[in-house]
């Protein structure tokens, strides 16, 4: 499945979809000696596994080929044809592709430099912690985590790297783009004042109907859930983490902060699945900045991936698939109509990831502005449930996990 802006209709204004932040609190960064980066000579590819080859699995594989640094060299998925379909595409030898619950363990055990995590958001962590403790280098998509275990252990597997001398990457397209990197700059250096309020949308049509009528076959079947896991609320960790991240990442980017807490309401229209299709959240951060936020996967007519800052002296607007600028009082910067942030963003994102392997910098500096904005959202979501306010603090101090019933799937 594609559970992501790239899913939305090519007829609205959001045809392809794609995204990430920084922080002030960054892993300090450290150099090794380039040639210890990755197990081969460093002259040669790196060599990469790929774990989940659905969607989103087999077109970065593509162009972490095009890239021409890398090699495919294993791949694993829980659904065997989906490995072999991957496998066949990519001329994987037989002895390296693998599928069921624990496939992505025996792929960890090739002789391979990376691995690429392409799986429902669920199996994130454990998936990463196991890469790192491989010693692979790991290059994985948003969100990290559908809870707050999985977020505290991303952010471990992101330290664990950097002792290793291992890269970490977390593909946010946003953050990965010199437009955006600029608007922020423009909000971080004052340019537009102080900030006053943000308001941060990511609103899409009706979307997975498809998956709602395949699931209503057997709702409790675990494969089933698994195929249809982009409405499960346990494996994706409902939309407002999964999908609408890609806004509430520039929001804590743009405000380089974690809220402190929220109060929100939603619910589900649409009639099938476990994810909810909208939520209204108002966020607090830190200095009286207010953060209203609204998304929505259903209904027609109005699209949009948006983050707007208001401050006393001017205001930065950034669009996901539209254009990105600043007005102040007496200045402005114009990043344009972006082309392509979807795949511009990746494409960056994987050059990142080789430069930072072959040139030893396992600084992984993506890891702790991602788990703040995946607690972002899983902030909001709590709250939104309750439909009343929870605090940051009383969300990690209940660190409630989501479970799902592995041993009822293959191992
Ligand atoms: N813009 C973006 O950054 C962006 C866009 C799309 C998807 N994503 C993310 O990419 C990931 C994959 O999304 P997708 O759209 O490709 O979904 P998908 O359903 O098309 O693919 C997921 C694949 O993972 C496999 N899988 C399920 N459980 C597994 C397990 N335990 N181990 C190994 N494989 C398993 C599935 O069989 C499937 O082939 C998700 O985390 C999603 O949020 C990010």
């Amino acid at each position: 499945m594609n559970a992501d802006p790239s899913t939305i209709p090519a007829s609205t204004p959001l045809n392809r979809r794609a995204f990430l932040a920084t922080t002030g609190s960054a892993a300090s960064l450290a150099l090794i000696a380039p040639r210890t980066a990755f197990g081969t000579s460093a002259n040669s590819k790196v060599s990469l596994g790929l774990i989940g080859c659905g969607g989103r699995g087999k077109w970065i594989a593509n162009l972490f080929q095009k890239h021409g640094g890398f090699e495919l060299a294993g791949v694993a998925d829980y659904f065997p044809d989906r490995a072999e379909t991957a496998a066949s595409e990519w001329k994987v030898p037989g002895s390296a592709r693998f599928s069921g619950l624990d496939g992505y363990k025996r792929l960890l055990d090739q002789k391979l430099d990376a691995v690429v995590i392409q799986s429902p958001p669920y199996f994130h962590p454990e998936q990463a912690a196991a890469a790192v403790d491989a010693g692979k280098h790991v290059y994985v998509a948003k969100p990290v985590a559908v809870d707050v275990p999985g977020c505290v252990s991303i952010e471990a597997s992101g330290r664990n790297a950097t002792g290793k001398k291992r890269v970490f990457l977390v593909d946010f397209q946003t953050r990965a783009h010199p437009a955006y990197q600029e608007v922020v700059r423009w909000v971080h250096t004052g340019r537009i004042g102080r900030v006053l309020t943000v308001e941060s949308n990511y609103q899409t049509s009706l979307m997975f109907t498809g998956m709602g009528q395949q699931l209503a076959q057997d709702p409790a079947s675990p494969e089933l859930r698994l195929r249809c896991w982009g409405i499960d609320r346990v494996l994706s960790g409902d939309i407002i983490t999964e999908q609408n991240i890609h806004a509430l990442d520039v929001v804590t980017w743009f405000l380089d902060a974690a809220p402190l807490k929220a109060v929100g309401t939603g619910g589900l229209a649409r009639g099938f699945g476990t994810c909810w299709d909208h939520f209204a959240v108002l966020y607090s951060f830190p200095n009286d900045v207010l953060t209203t936020f609204s998304s929505k996967q259903v209904g027609h007519g109005y699209d949009d991936i948006l983050c707007r800052v208001y401050g006393t002296e001017g205001t930065a607007d950034t669009h996901y698939f539209g254009e990105v600028w600043v007005r102040s009082k007496e200045d402005g910067y114009n990043g344009g109509k972006l082309a392509n942030l979807y795949t511009d963003g990746a494409v960056n994102n994987i050059a990142a990831f080789h430069r930072a392997i072959t040139e030893g910098d396992v600084s992984n500096p993506t890891v702790a502005p991602s788990v703040r904005s995946n607690l972002t959202t899983i902030l909001g979501r709590t709250a939104a449930y309750e439909k009343g306010e929870v605090t940051w603090a009383e969300m990690m101090r209940r660190g409630e996990r989501l479970d799902f019933p592995l041993n009822r799937l293959k191992a």
